[in-house]
């Protein structure tokens, strides 16, 4: 074989390969564009998003009173604590799942906590000292930790934040 046709097979394989990057280079990205609209198809749509998230003004809650907020289908408890109400969930530690009641708020007036009791899925009843579920009768303090009765653990937390003094949004720590 010649030197000259050393180099222009050289040559030839060099541009070969040089035309097989581009044309898989070029199919990757017709792939990808292909797969844009399915993927953004399995994106959650803005009326799903904004039901996986809850805006709720606190300022209509008196101290003392709880009202209750859809949230994904479940219950949300908020619970305007009086300083007498939060005075006795910090002095105790709560039943047989014991938790200090300042890692159960973000701020001590106010309790939020999902209404559905951790035995059998019953929604609790507000009372005085916190609630009591109809079903099987566990009672829940005013910081919604077990006290007695079957259920195994606390009313669990959503997640939440404060968006304003007076607003959190339940769905996003
Ligand atoms: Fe609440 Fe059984 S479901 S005590």
């Amino acid at each position: 074989m010649s030197e000259e046709n050393t180099i222009k097979d050289g040559a030839d394989l060099s541009r070969r390969e040089f035309l097989g990057t581009v044309t898989a280079g070029v199919a990757a990205a017709g792939v990808a564009a292909a797969c844009v609209p399915f993927v953004s198809s399995m994106n959650p749509s803005s009326d799903v998003l904004a039901k996986a998230t809850t805006e709720i003004d606190l300022s209509g809650i008196a101290p003392g009173e709880e009202k209750t907020f859809p949230w994904q289908g479940k219950p949300v408890f908020v619970v305007h604590r009086t300083p007498e109400e939060i005075a006795a969930m910090e002095a105790s530690k709560g039943g047989k799942d014991p938790e200090p009641d300042a890692k159960r708020v973000q701020k001590p007036e106010w309790l939020v906590v999902i209404g559905i009791c951790t035995h059998l899925g019953c929604v609790p009843n507000k009372t005085e000292s916190g609630w009591l579920c109809p079903c099987h009768g566990s009672v829940y303090d005013n910081s919604g930790r077990i006290i007695s009765g079957p259920a195994p653990r606390n009313l669990d937390l959503p997640p939440y934040h404060f968006v304003a003094e007076n607003k959190i949004l339940i769905g996003k720590a």
